[in-house]
C-alpha cells in the first residue's frame, strides 16, 4: 500500500466551470484516484477554487461586487458542479483560507531565506486609475509586425508572433480602454537558473523512471533550455500579502499561491478529517509516497518547472543549498500528467463570446455519466479534442446505451424473467469459461491501462470485453432455451453473464460511477461500490471575517473507503434481482440541432 497524491488543477474562480475544463483535469484525475484506493492505495486527492489574480478582479468589477463577494459565489457555484460531476476530492477547498495564507507565506519565508528569491526592479504595465498592474493579454494594441489590430500584449493571434507589451502600438487596456502607463517597480523573483542543475536531475530522473507522457517530458525540457528568474509577486491589492512587504500593495503570483494550494489543502485536510493533524506528512514527508498532478497543457510549466522549483528551494536542494523549514523536506512530483484541450463543433471554448457549454447547463439536461463516458473514450487526453453534439449522442446512444446498457438490461431482464435472482451455475463448457477468463484478464489491462494515464484506452478496452459478452449472448442464445429440460444450461449461462457485468462493472466504476451504483442495485446489490462525494459547510479553521463572524464556506468531501477491491468478486447465488429499468437513456437525434440552435450564430462567425 502506497500513499498516493493526486493533485488536480485549482480552477479559476472567476466565473463557472465549462466542460473543457473538466475533460482536462477534473474527470481523468477522479478515474485515477478512484482506481488507485480501488488497488488498495491510500489516496489523498485535493484541490480547490483559485481565487486571486487580475481574471477574479477583472470580473468583480464587471459585476459591481467585490473580489471576494464574486470568489464566493463562484466558490460555491464550482463545488456544486465539481460534486455533482462525482469527483472523490478528499478536500476541495479554496485559496482565500486562512490555512492557505499561513502555508504560502511560511514556504515563501524559507524559499527566500535559503537564498532562492531576489529582489529585481523590472518595468510593468501599470493601470494609471486603478494602480494596478496589467498583465501582457489585458492589454491590446496595433501589431507592430503584421499591423493588425487587437494584438494582444503577449501575442498577436493575427500573426502569431510572440510580443512584448511595450511593443504595441497605440496600446490600451482591455479593461477599461486607458493608455497602460510603464513603470519601475521592485518584485520579488524566484532565482530559477540557481534552481537548474537540480531541476534537470529531477526531470532526467523522472523520464527515466516515470510514466510521463512523452510530449509533457519533452516540453518541460525545454524550458530548462533558456530557463531565467521569474517574478513571483505583482502590483495588485487581491492576494496573498508578502512576508516583509505587507504594507505594500503588491501581493504573491498565482505560481507562489494557487500551486502551493496542493500542501495547504493537504494540511487543511488532515486538520479537519485526518487521523492527527499530521497526517499529511505521509504523503508530503514520505519518500516513498507518489503524487500525480493533473492539468490542462497551459499549465505545464506550472507543475514541471515553477512548482518543483519552490519545493527544491524550500528544501534547500539548489545550489546555494539551505534547510527545509517547518513542513520537513517535501516530495517533488512523481509525474505531471498533462491533457490537451478541448473543442467545441471544432471552435476554441470561449466564455467572453458565449461558445462555451457550462457543466451546469449539461447536467441539467443529460446523464452525468454520458458526459463522463464522452470524455473518458474521447476527451483531449493525447491531442485535442473535439465535443460535437453528434459524436455526443452517436456515442451516448451507439455505446453506452446499445452496448453496455443493453448487456446490463438484457442479462438482468433474463435473470428476473426466469429466476427472479442469480442462478448457480452448472457444469462449464469452453464457451463459459472463455469469457469469463477474458473479462477476468481484462482487471489486469484496464488496470495498467489506467495506471499509465492511458485511460482512453482503458475504457475502450473495457467496451471490447463488453462486445465479446453481448457476442456470448448472440452465440449462447439464452432467450431460447425455454424448455425444463434446458434450464441448468440456462442458469449457467446467465451466472455467467451476471458475473461478467458484475465483473465489467467494477471496471466501469472509476469512469462512471452513478451508473455503476444503479448497475450494482440492477443486479441485486447496495450501490455502493463507487462511492461518493458530499457537499460539507465548514467555518475557516483561522480566522474570521471583518465583522467577526464566522467564514463559512462549502468544501467537498467524503469517505472512499468503501469500494470494492480491484478484482473478481463472484456473485452472489440467490441474490434477487427484479425486472430492470434502463440505467442509460437515450437521446433523441433533435438534440443535436436543439443544441446546436443555442450557438448557431456564434460557432458561424
Ligand atoms: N487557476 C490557474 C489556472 O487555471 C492555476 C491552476 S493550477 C495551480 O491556470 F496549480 F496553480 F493551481
Ligand atoms: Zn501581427
Amino acid at each position: 500500500m502506497t500513499h498516493i497524491l493526486s493533485a488536480v488543477a485549482w480552477p479559476y474562480a472567476n466565473g463557472p466551470r465549462h466542460i473543457g475544463h473538466v475533460a482536462g483535469f477534473g474527470i481523468p484525475s477522479d478515474v485515477f484516484s478512484r482506481y488507485m484506493r480501488m488497488c488498495g492505495h491510500n489516496v489523498l486527492m485535493v484541490s480547490g477554487t483559485d481565487e486571486h489574480g487580475t481574471p477574479i478582479l477583472v470580473a468583480a468589477e464587471a459585476e459591481g461586487v467585490t473580489p471576494r463577494e464574486l470568489a464566493n459565489k463562484n466558490n460555491r457555484l464550482i463545488v456544486e458542479d465539481l460534486c455533482q460531476l462525482g469527483l472523490s476530492y478528499d478536500l476541495f477547498t479554496r485559496t482565500t483560507t486562512g490555512n492557505h495564507y499561513a502555508v504560502v507565506r511560511s514556504m515563501f519565508e524559507v524559499v527566500r531565506d535559503n537564498g532562492y528569491m531576489k529582489v529585481q526592479t523590472t518595468r510593468g504595465a501599470i493601470s494609471p486609475s486603478t494602480g494596478r498592474t496589467l498583465p501582457d493579454r489585458y492589454i491590446e494594441g496595433i501589431c507592430p509586425i503584421c499591423g493588425a489590430e487587437g494584438a494582444r500584449g503577449d501575442q498577436c493571434d493575427t500573426c502569431g508572433n510572440q510580443l512584448d507589451p511595450t511593443d504595441l502600438i497605440k496600446p490600451r487596456s482591455k479593461i477599461n480602454g486607458e493608455t497602460p502607463k510603464f513603470i519601475e517597480t521592485e518584485h520579488y523573483f524566484l532565482d530559477l537558473p540557481a534552481l537548474a542543475d537540480a531541476l534537470t536531475k529531477w526531470l532526467d530522473d523522472r523520464e527515466a523512471n516515470g510514466n510521463w507522457r512523452p510530449n509533457v517530458i519533452k516540453f518541460s525540457k525545454n524550458f530548462l533550455k533558456d530557463i531565467k528568474p521569474r517574478a513571483m509577486t505583482r502590483d495588485i491589492d487581491w492576494g496573498i500579502p508578502i512576508p516583509g512587504w505587507e504594507d505594500q500593495p503588491k501581493r504573491l503570483y498565482v505560481w507562489f499561491d494557487a500551486v502551493v494550494g496542493y500542501l495547504s489543502a493537504s494540511i487543511e485536510w488532515a486538520r479537519r478529517f485526518g487521523s492527527t493533524p499530521e497526517d499529511w506528512r505521509q504523503w508530503w514527508n514520505d519518500p516513498e509516497a507518489l503524487s500525480y498532478y493533473f492539468m490542462g497543457k497551459d499549465n505545464i510549466v506550472f507543475h514541471s518547472q515553477i512548482w518543483p522549483a519552490e519545493l527544491l528551494g524550500y528544501n534547500g536542494e539548489g545550489d546555494f543549498g539551505g534547510e527545509p523549514g517547518d513542513m520537513g523536506r517535501l516530495n517533488l512530483p512523481t509525474e505531471v500528467v498533462s491533457s490537451e484541450f478541448l473543442t467545441m463543433e471544432g471552435k476554441k471554448f470561449a466564455s467572453s463570446r458565449g461558445i462555451v457549454i457550462y457543466v451546469r447547463d449539461m447536467l441539467s439536461r443529460y446523464q452525468v455519466d454520458a458526459l463522463r463516458y464522452f470524455i473518458s473514450a474521447a476527451g483531449p487526453e493525447n491531442q485535442d479534442a473535439d465535443f460535437t453534439w453528434g459524436e455526443f449522442v452517436r456515442r451516448t446512444n451507439g455505446e453506452l446505451v446499445a452496448a453496455w446498457g443493453n448487456l446490463v438490461n438484457r442479462t438482468a431482464s433474463m435473470i428476473a424473467k426466469r429466476f427472479g435472482e442469480i442462478p448457480a451455475a452448472g457444469d462449464l463448457e469452453a464457451v463459459d469459461q472463455e469469457l469469463l477468463d477474458m473479462v477476468d484478464a481484462g482487471f489486469g489491462t484496464v488496470g495498467s491501462m489506467i495506471e499509465s494515464h492511458h485511460q482512453k484506452a482503458a475504457i475502450a478496452e473495457v467496451m471490447r470485453l463488453v462486445g465479446e459478452a453481448n457476442r456470448y449472448v448472440a452465440v449462447t442464445e439464452p432467450f431460447k432455451l425455454k424448455d425444463e429440460s434446458e434450464r441448468e444450461r440456462l442458469g449457467t449461462i446467465l451466472h455467467v453473464l451476471a458475473q461478467v457485468v458484475s465483473d465489467l462493472n467494477l471496471m466501469m466504476s472509476p469512469f462512471l460511477p452513478t451508473s455503476a451504483n444503479a448497475i450494482d442495485r440492477v443486479l441485486g446489490g447496495e450501490g455502493r461500490i463507487a462511492p461518493m462525494p458530499r457537499i460539507e459547510e465548514v467555518v475557516d479553521l483561522d480566522v474570521k471575517n471583518e465583522d467577526g463572524s464566522e467564514r463559512a464556506y462549502p468544501v467537498i468531501t467524503g469517505d472512499y473507503t468503501g469500494a470494492p477491491t480491484w478484482e473478481r468478486h463472484p456473485v452472489t447465488v440467490g441474490q434477487k434481482v427484479e425486472k430492470p429499468t434502463p440505467v442509460f437513456e437515450k437521446l433523441d437525434e433533435s438534440v443535436v440541432d436543439e443544441e446546436i440552435a443555442r450557438y448557431a450564430d456564434l460557432l458561424n462567425k
